[in-house]
């Protein structure tokens, strides 16, 4: 196909061109009738590109083919069959995905160290988790994805369930050996989803970055191009090949789940990034990758600071683009130091936790940008008004690993009461609590509450870890199945 075409991007511009008229949604009539504050902030050009897919930027069959086009020339770019175009995050893609592969009653391997929104596809859906448990790090006190080998072992122990949902990078940018997982998934013949939301970038360098899912065989993969790419926010793509996940059976569950009105401009936005990649990917790509570099050995210096990398981790691969910078060295916690950043230098960083912040570079980045972080970074070092890091009673590995006594979906629904925190260690928990970011939840529905996890999530509440999802946010009293 002709990469240099960008078939949303061209309709855009015919519809301009043509001048059309439409008495259709949206009903700002392309910014006629958007009050002039709100243009004054966000611009003409929004608006005037915020058209109707369906009888605006094609026709009311879509007989045009835009987005087909547009996707197809997505799935080529990145060596995928086909692809599709989401415009609801892969919060919603990583759903579809899971439901073309298992239904309601049917048994899927899930890493337990999913994005919260593989925790919401399952109670929604009903299929079953069957958790395979991430490789945990004592040290550094996160978790990196799981191994083939616990792969292996969960097939061994559930050979009904359909396929295994693998998060490669994860927010940390540590990798899965998806080669090796793939091979698994290969002698079970079961098939294999990752949700790579943090790797749009990975197809447009492979020499470079960490693999690819589609590259390692995976039967499909998520990714969000919002996230390492030129994106607008909630711009999502699932990628498929092979025939063992039917592409109508994946249009099918995205259709039930997504919305009815997609929106043009995210569509425009991932048409022209794979358009950019295919042409100067790599050449960008290695500018990002040489940034990322330069601002790690940069970092590395400052005293009390530490990136992480393929030295001090144990992670299959690491995405060079993300700096996780370790802040324990200044005696400080990664929520404190976000916060410092973003109110005295007006930098915000990707993620905090207990001891580390992280930034990501990307495409968008250059030599300014750079040195903001560092210098940033270099001025919070050496303010030493940091408040001294609140003690977190975090978890030895294992300990996250709760038993699963009923489907999350059944936990969720069914009848709940909410118990004061003291009274919770022994009960169901029947709704998520979930450390964000990186946000896979500490607490799924249907597990069995140990005074480990409460321990963890009232220290690091009080720490400054952000649970956006618990019905009680103060975490005096937890929601259980009654
Ligand atoms: C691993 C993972 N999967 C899925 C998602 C959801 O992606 P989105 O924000 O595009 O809906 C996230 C978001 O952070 C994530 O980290």
């Amino acid at each position: 196909m002709d990469q240099s075409r960008a078939p949303v991007l061209e309709a855009l511009v015919a519809y301009h061109e043509r001048g059309d008229l439409s008495f259709t949604p949206p009903g700002h009539k392309q910014g006629r009738g958007v009050d002039p504050r709100v243009l004054a902030v966000l611009g003409e050009g929004v608006f005037r590109s915020d058209i109707l897919v369906t009888n605006g930027l094609d026709d009311r069959l879509m007989t045009g083919g835009v987005l087909e086009d547009a996707q197809q020339l997505m799935a080529e770019a990145v060596n995928a069959q086909q692809a599709f175009f989401s415009t609801c995050g892969s919060s919603l893609s990583v759903k579809s995905a899971m439901l073309s592969v298992a239904g309601p009653g049917e048994k899927l391997l899930v890493a337990r160290d999913a994005h919260k929104s593989v925790i919401s596809g399952l109670i929604l859906s009903g299929v079953e988790p069957v958790w395979v448990h991430p490789r945990w790090d004592a040290d550094l006190h996160f978790s990196y994805p799981p191994s083939p080998a616990a792969v292996e072992a969960a097939f061994k122990a559930e050979p009904d369930a359909k396929g295994v949902l693998v998060a490669s990078p994860t927010d940390y940018g540590t990798c899965a050996d998806l080669a090796g997982i793939k091979q698994v998934c290969v002698r079970h013949d079961r098939a294999f989803i990752v949700d790579e939301a943090w790797g749009a970038h990975l197809p447009f360098h492979p020499q470079n970055l960490p693999v690819w899912g589609m590259n390692a065989g995976a039967d499909v993969c998520v990714t969000s191009v919002h996230k390492m790419g030129n994106g607008l926010e909630q711009g999502s793509v699932f990628h498929l090949q092979g025939d063992r996940v039917d592409p109508q059976v994946l249009k099918e569950r995205e259709d039930l789940l997504g919305t009815t009105s997609p929106s043009t401009l995210l569509y425009a936005a991932m048409d022209g990034w794979r358009r950019q990649m295919v042409e100067q990917g790599k050449e960008l790509l290695d500018r990002a990758i040489g940034l990322a570099m330069s601002a790690r050995t940069a970092i590395n210096q400052i005293g009390g600071l530490r990136v992480l990398d393929m030295e001090t981790c144990d992670a299959f691969e690491l995405d060079p683009l993300k700096l996780v910078i370790d802040v324990s060295g200044l005696g400080a916690d990664g929520y404190h130091a976000a916060d410092w950043l973003r109110r005295r230098a007006h930098v915000n960083m990707a993620l905090s936790d207990h001891r580390r912040v992280s930034a990501q570079i990307t495409v968008g980045d250059d030599m300014d940008t750079r040195n903001v972080l560092v210098e940033s970074l270099r001025a919070m070092a050496g303010a030493g008004d940091l408040p001294t890091a609140a003690k977190v009673a975090l978890p030895e590995p294992g300990e996250l690993e709760l038993e699963t006594v009923m489907p999350p979906r059944d936990a969720f629904f069914g009848r709940t009461e909410q118990v004061p925190i003291e009274k919770a260690a022994g009960r169901v928990i029947a709704e998520m609590a979930t450390p964000y970011p990186p946000g896979a939840p500490a607490l799924t529905p249907g597990e069995r509450i140990t005074p480990a996890v409460l321990r963890y999530l009232r220290t690091g509440l009080a720490a400054g870890m952000n649970i956006p999802d618990v019905y009680d946010p103060t975490l005096r009293t937890l929601r259980v199945v009654a």
